[in-house]
């Protein structure tokens, strides 16, 4: 098959997304297909003309994220083509010539409909979840909202944080609590709020970022997440962050972080998280594959966090680990994807 695979883009999660996508190239082209790595922000720009992008070597630095998320105003800034655009010179022109796009984006742009609704107005197939439920699952808000009635989730609010109003969401959030961006991911943004320093550092950064921001009850408990592939879930993982909590930081630096798969938990304990994350999957209407991240508390009461439509491919990443724990080997996990998705 013809595939291109499209990744980077403008979101945070930019180097998150070379990193899934060069993987993703390579694991593709390894069980015979002919790939093309695509960035969605820059396009052609910058390539050699001369060479096949079906073709072209796998930069394979992208495949190793660092630490520290890019700085947007930078990478923009690189761009030669002034124009507005989300998308580059020539995405959409190879996208056209493609049996399928795989779609290796993370956060905006990519993970949120935007890219899914402009691909079916091209009339190409692409890998996951359509525009409706990819943007819902985006939105910490409208999920939590949709899914409260099935499945359990910690309370919260939904706010535009200001400097007007800032001393009195000071006053009225119980701590502790977690402040999250209404529509980040691997963790930007978020701070857990232990106390009033942590909530007015995370308020303020609520201000900086713009935007809606989710004003969450933190919630005891471990950490599992839970892969949905073609509507089964796969075996939990257990995150077990060697210092403080999963961020960015720990999230894709091999060893900051110790992952167990299948968890280490009862068997009740798995099928009440597996049930959940595949009651989410289907009540937004998602398609092919997930993550769906849950805190369980000692009394084994599994509280739903949210749920990626786009998870990470990265080397340090959760859903092939899971995969992996049923015998599935990361190639035959992206060529399941790919042919589930033309279904
Ligand atoms: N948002 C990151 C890529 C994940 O969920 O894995
Ligand atoms: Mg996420």
């Amino acid at each position: 098959m013809k595939i291109v695979v499209l990744a980077g883009g403008l979101s945070p999660e930019r180097n998150v997304s070379l990193s899934s996508g060069a993987m993703v190239c390579e694991a593709l082209r390894s069980k015979g297909h002919k790939v093309a790595l695509v960035d969605l922000f820059f396009g052609v720009e910058g390539t050699d003309r001369t060479v096949d992008p079906f073709e072209a070597p796998i930069p394979q630095a992208f495949k190793k994220v660092s630490p520290e998320a890019p700085d947007l105003d930078q990478v923009r800034a690189s761009r030669k083509d002034t124009s507005p655009s989300a998308i580059g010179q020539g995405v959409l022109e190879l996208c056209a010539q493609a049996d399928v796009v795989y779609l290796a984006l993370h956060g905006a742009c990519g993970e949120d409909g935007r890219i899914q609704a402009t691909l079916d107005l091209l009339g190409v197939p692409y890998t996951g979840s359509g525009c409706l439920g990819s943007a819902i699952a985006m939105d910490k808000d409208m999920t939590k909202r949709l899914v409260a009635h099935k499945v359990r989730t910690p309370s919260w609010s939904t706010v535009t944080v200001t400097e007007e109003n800032l001393e009195q969401l000071m006053n009225d959030t119980q701590l502790p609590a977690v402040v999250k961006p209404i529509a980040s991911g691997s963790s930007i943004g978020v701070t857990i709020a232990h106390t009033k320093d942590d909530l007015r550092r995370g308020l303020e950064e609520s201000i900086r970022l713009g935007g809606r921001t989710v004003l969450e009850q933190y919630v005891k408990g471990r950490e599992i997440q839970v892969a949905v592939l073609n509507g089964k879930a796969l075996p939990s993982i257990e995150i077990i962050p060697q210092a403080d909590f999963y961020d960015y930081a720990n999230k894709y630096q091999p060893g900051a972080a110790r992952e167990v798969c299948p968890a280490e938990i009862p068997p009740e304990w798995e099928k009440k998280v597996g049930d959940a994350a595949v009651a989410v999957f289907e009540e937004l209407g998602l398609a092919v594959y997930s993550r769906a991240d849950f805190i369980v508390t000692e009394e084994g009461e599994a509280y739903f966090l949210e749920i990626n439509t786009l998870p990470g491919m990265t080397p340090t990443s959760l859903v092939p680990q899971e995969a992996a724990a049923v015998g599935m080997d990361y190639a035959t996990l992206c060529e399941t994807i790919v042919e589930s998705s033309l279904k």
